[in-house]
């Protein structure tokens, strides 16, 4: 792989995504063929947020390949409770590890890792902004179950502003060839902007709809998510938007026969407990497929990884980015890197945020 750090899918080549695909089908066929390839190996696992699927599969990953695992789930385990900063924490972490992922509730936070660690850096999911594992996982699925990536009107589902998931996999499905997106949200949980963009920008036909039961017969994938009840501002605001998309047998009699419903996980009521044992429902085998694809992914980072930290960087502008949740307001000595987009327009390398200047 020709990129050191994985913060976001768009760093990987589509002929490097099948690669990992393919290494992650092969894994799974002769598990025993791939039992030592990490022996020796440390994976650091970092999570200032809570997880169940990501980090037990990335542990699970690595152990499976004979490496081994240090890390916490929990932060006030650590000495970030004692106040480290996280350049303090990852400068560390990335002299002891071979490789590190890392989860966090504030936005750009994995890329402020990779600059200051020597070990390459897994995004385990950033605030609301991307999940890229979560995308394998997911593509590892769709070519397995569907036996292709392209060509596919998929539909997502639920909580479309705070879903990582849906904005990591919405970037890295417009990069296969004709796929359409519906997407099916309440107006205020509607896709950020930029996805909105990045669909324009590939030429890929996206639609926005309030029905489920309406959008549902279109569909060759229909991907579920959960109300972010974590990311709302106030109780009251979650309140109003739960419960409104529920998936229950009756809308599965209105989809295609060959539809596949994924879903991140954890779920919580936007899927009747009923439809698990419909055979359409892939949820479940998704999480396994998700473990081989951090396997392959983890072999593919670790084969020609070097051990020099990236070269200091310094702001580009002298701007502080406007989105509340991204990383450069907790951890001030963080150099302001934006792109300019044209016009007044910046784009905050950390979190994507656009920025008015
Ligand atoms: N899909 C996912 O990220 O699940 P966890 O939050 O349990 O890791």
């Amino acid at each position: 792989m020709k990129t050191k750090h994985v913060i976001d899918l768009e760093s990987l080549s589509v002929s490097e995504l099948m690669e990992i695909i393919e290494l992650a089908n092969e894994i799974r066929e002769r598990p025993q063929d791939y039992a030592e390839v990490c022996r020796g190996k440390i994976l650091a696992t970092l999570f200032y947020e809570p997880s169940t699927r990501t980090q037990m599969s990335f542990k699970t990953a690595m152990l499976r390949l004979g490496g081994s695992i240090i890390g916490f789930d929990n932060p006030q385990n650590s000495s970030v409770a004692k106040g480290e900063s996280l350049k303090d924490t990852i400068t560390v972490v990335g002299g002891y590890a071979d490789i590190i992922a890392i989860r966090h509730s504030l936005e750009g936070t994995a890329k402020a890792a990779s600059l200051y660690s020597a070990a390459p850096v897994i995004n385990a999911g950033d605030g609301g902004h991307l999940h890229p594992t979560q995308t394998l996982t997911d593509i590892v699925t769709l070519y397995n179950e569907k036996q292709t990536l392209d060509n596919m009107c998929i539909g997502l589902c639920g909580d479309l502003k705070n879903g990582r998931t849906v904005h990591s996999l919405i970037k890295t499905m417009s990069h296969f060839k004709g796929n359409s997106f519906v997407l099916i949200s309440t107006p205020e949980l509607s896709v950020p902007q930029y996805i909105k963009d990045i669909m324009n920008a590939s030429g890929c036909r996206y639609s926005e709809v309030r029905s489920l039961a309406e959008a549902i017969p279109m569909l060759d994938v229909l991907y579920m998510t959960r109300i972010q009840r974590e990311r709302f501002k106030s109780p009251e605001e979650y309140e109003q938007q739960k419960g409104v998309f529920v998936l229950d047998t009756e809308k599965m009699k209105l989809a295609k026969r060959d539809m596949k419903i994924l879903h991140p996980l954890p779920r919580v009521d936007e899927i009747t407990e009923e439809v698990d044992y419909d055979d359409r429902a892939k949820y479940f085998i998704q999480t396994v497929y998700g473990m081989y694809a951090r396997m392959a992914l983890i072999i593919k980072m670790l084969e020609n990884a070097d051990r020099k930290p990236m070269p200091r960087r310094f702001d580009t502008h002298n701007v502080r980015c406007s989105n509340p949740n991204c990383i450069t307001h907790t951890e001030p000595y963080l150099p302001k890197i934006f792109r300019a987009l044209g016009g007044d327009m910046l784009l905050c390398k950390y979190c994507e945020g656009r920025n008015l200047i």
